[in-house]
């Protein structure tokens, strides 16, 4: 595997960031994660649009321009040969002897990317068969809004999801509904086919995924409500899922040990799923 460290490519068990970047101090770095597919980026624009709101939110410059950034990341695929898979940037503030707020001296960020192979019919085999879920109090920051690497609260959880056998973990607000996943958004499909996800006013992240499969179901003349829901709407409701660009779509079928609808994936995500990836290649 060749990784791409700040202007090189390297290999990647070489690529190396210095101890003071401040991305590893202090997690001020943001990141994206696109879906490949035949060796092409799901929804390019969709993502740097998000990384500059990122960066700017946090009043780090984008290291160089889109399309510069484009050509770095096709790069990086190429060199490692991967059609199917995920691709990795992080952007963090630099490096800089260790102080809470920003360094005074000019500090050039620190670009990473890394490229990891997916196994698509392992993935589609997973799908098929749905995936648990498992729910958990809300406890991250008041920015979910900006995709920043400090994600130890949803590495915990994961966690705590991975040791019940669950694919992911839904936060629950203090009002007792789900605000999104660990690294996904959440949906459920209401009893009348109406589809509902959180609006994004909300402190969510802005799912790319979520994005582009609204304006599918619009297309397909699907009704959506973007509105909150509880997790005992979801086990109410006929049909759950994940959206992010690594679970794409992804049926969910119980929620903390308890079917959703009669347990099974249903056909609406399972019709969203199609539909996503066949726009997506
Ligand atoms: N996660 N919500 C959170 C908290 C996320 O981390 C992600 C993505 C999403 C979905 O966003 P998108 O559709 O743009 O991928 C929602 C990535 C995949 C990750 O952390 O690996």
């Amino acid at each position: 595997r060749i990784a791409y460290v700040n202007g090189a490519f390297e290999r990647h068990g070489d690529a190396v960031v210095h101890i003071e970047d401040r991305g590893y101090q202090l997690a001020d770095a943001v990141y994206e994660v696109w879906a490949l597919f035949d060796g092409k980026l799901a929804d390019p624009e969709g993502h740097f649009a998000r990384l500059e709101r990122s960066l700017s939110e946090l009043r780090i410059d984008m290291p160089m321009s889109r399309a510069a950034l484009t050509v770095v990341l096709r790069e990086a695929v190429r060199r490692n040969r991967v059609k199917e898979g995920l691709v990795y940037l992080q952007v963090s503030r630099g490096v800089a002897p260790r102080d809470h707020a920003f360094p005074t001296d000019p500090t050039p960020p620190s670009v990473v990317i890394t490229v990891k192979g997916v196994d698509r019919a392992a993935t589609e085999a997973k799908a098929a068969k749905g995936v648990s879920v498992i729910t958990t109090q809300e406890n991250r920051w008041g920015r979910c809004d900006i995709k920043t690497v400090g994600l130890l609260p949803n590495a915990l959880a994961k966690q705590a999801a991975r040791e019940k056998g669950a694919a992911e973990a839904w936060f629950v607000d203090e009002l007792g509904f789900v605000t999104e996943g660990a690294s996904s958004n959440a949906w459920i499909v209401d009893r009348d086919g109406t589809l509902r996800t959180r609006d994004t006013n909300a402190n969510i992240l802005r799912g790319v995924t979520r994005h582009t499969l609204l304006d599918l179901i619009r297309d397909q003349g699907l009704k959506v409500d973007e509105r909150p829901f509880t997790p005992a709407e979801a086990l109410a409701a006929s049909e759950a899922f994940i959206t992010g660009a690594g679970s794409l779509v992804l049926p969910v079928v119980a929620v903390d040990g308890k079917p959703v609808g009669d347990g099974k994936v249903g056909p609406v995500a399972k019709r969203l799923r199609s539909l996503y990836i066949e726009r997506a290649r």
